[in-house]
């Protein structure tokens, strides 16, 4: 196990979530690791992000960070148009890499992105979080029961406010040319991954998309039908709407030969079930987590309540420093990058079945 040394770039809204995170497992003794680099355009933000960590190294030029030869792992936590760059630069330094999702704002770049990870045999990881979501991961291996028979068909709602106020206190989200589109691409990406990692390999794809907000290339209402390989189907339904008190929400079911399930969280909560002829049964968010807990090998939270916080940089640092392939990685992130493109393409020709390919 060797030490690893942080570098973070973009202290905006998700780099305050990793930056929490970082100097939490580190203080708590999780992981071995120093941080010791913090970026970002906006110098006041760069200032602030360093007096927090205390890292040496304070710019708002990410090629100084990158270049650095104090750090081994980058994380990219800007806007998504501006991913590319920064994470081809990385790898061509041998850097190690944490990318936030969207990897890129268009599938040909995703595939130069980790063709060039691949290519520095670097550990690349990406903040598809949800994979390391305690109640979907319970909720997983309680799919896993052979008696249930085959999915038949998944329903996923996930719904938010237009995320362009609130908590994210920035307006990029509204232009394509930083986001690359909208909830499909920035927020349900997260959801075509879900389904993937519950339905297995997509199909064929059907989808639309609408803009009822009128920001040019921005849809926020976005729709589709999946096919996965296994025979099984999904229906997802994407909004960005403006009730204002209303945050990042998902609802999810899963429709089996002989069982249902579902759930109206997607990290911590109650997972509600019926198999056969049994009764309804619902496993509290305490029991969900207790089992997360000891699923992972690490029960009685050595979190210390940041449970939410800590589980993606926890996993990503330690593998990094066990020398070990990350999960979820870029790999994983370029298959879900497919299926969206394939919806994307979908909705431009009215709605005609793409394979995904
Ligand atoms: N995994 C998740 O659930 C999740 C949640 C939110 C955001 N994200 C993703 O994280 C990324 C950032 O989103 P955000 O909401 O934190 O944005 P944000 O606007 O809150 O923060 C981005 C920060 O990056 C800085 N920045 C921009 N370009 C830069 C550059 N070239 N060099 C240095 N700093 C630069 C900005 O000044 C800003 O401070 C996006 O790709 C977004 O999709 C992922």
């Amino acid at each position: 196990m060797t030490s690893v040394n942080i570098g973070l770039i973009g202290c905006g809204f998700i780099g305050r979530f990793h930056s929490i995170a970082i100097r939490h497992l580190i203080k708590q003794g999780l992981v071995d690791a120093r941080y010791v680099a913090v970026c970002d355009l906006d110098e006041g933000r760069a200032r602030s992000f360093g007096e927090r960590t205390g890292a040496q190294l304070v710019t708002t030029k990410a090629e100084e960070l990158i270049d650095s030869p104090e750090v081994d792992v980058v994380y990219v936590c800007v806007p998504t148009a501006g991913h590319k760059e920064l994470v081809m630069r990385a790898a061509g330094r041998e850097k190690h890499i944490f990318c936030e999702k969207p990897l890129a704002t268009e599938l040909a770049d995703v595939e130069e992105i980790v063709a060039a990870a691949d290519a520095a045999s670097v550990k690349a990881g990406v903040g598809l979080i949800l994979r390391h979501s305690p109640i979907l991961t319970v909720l997983k291996l309680l799919t896993e029961d052979a008696t249930i028979g085959r999915l038949m068909t998944a329903v996923f709602r996930d719904d938010q406010f237009f995320p362009i106020q609130g908590h994210y206190a920035s307006e990029w989200r509204k232009d394509r040319w930083l986001s690359g589109s909208g909830t499909l691409l920035e927020h349900s990406i997260h959801d075509v991954d879900v389904l993937r990692w519950f339905g297995g390999d997509v199909a064929t794809v059907r989808g639309s998309i609408d803009n009822f907000a009128r920001h040019d290339g921005v849809e926020d209402l976005a729709t589709a039908h999946m096919e996965f390989t296994s025979g099984g189907r999904a229906e997802l339904v994407s909004i960005w709407h403006n009730v204002l008190r209303r945050p990042s929400s998902r609802r999810l079911e899963l429709f089996f030969e002989n069982a249902l399930f579902h759930i109206d969280n997607d990290f911590m909560g109650p997972i509600g079930y019926q198999k056969h002829d049994e009764e309804p049964i619902v496993l509290s968010e305490e029991d969900v987590t207790a089992r997360y807990l000891e699923l992972i090998g690490l029960p009685g939270d050595p979190f210390g309540g940041a449970l939410r916080y800590s589980l993606e940089d926890y996993f990503f640092l330690s593998k990094v420093a066990l020398g070990e392939d990350p999960f979820p990685d870029f790999g994983l992130a370029l298959e879900a990058h497919r299926v969206v493109d394939a919806i994307y393409r979908s909705a431009h020709a009215a709605g005609e079945t793409i394979s995904v390919g």
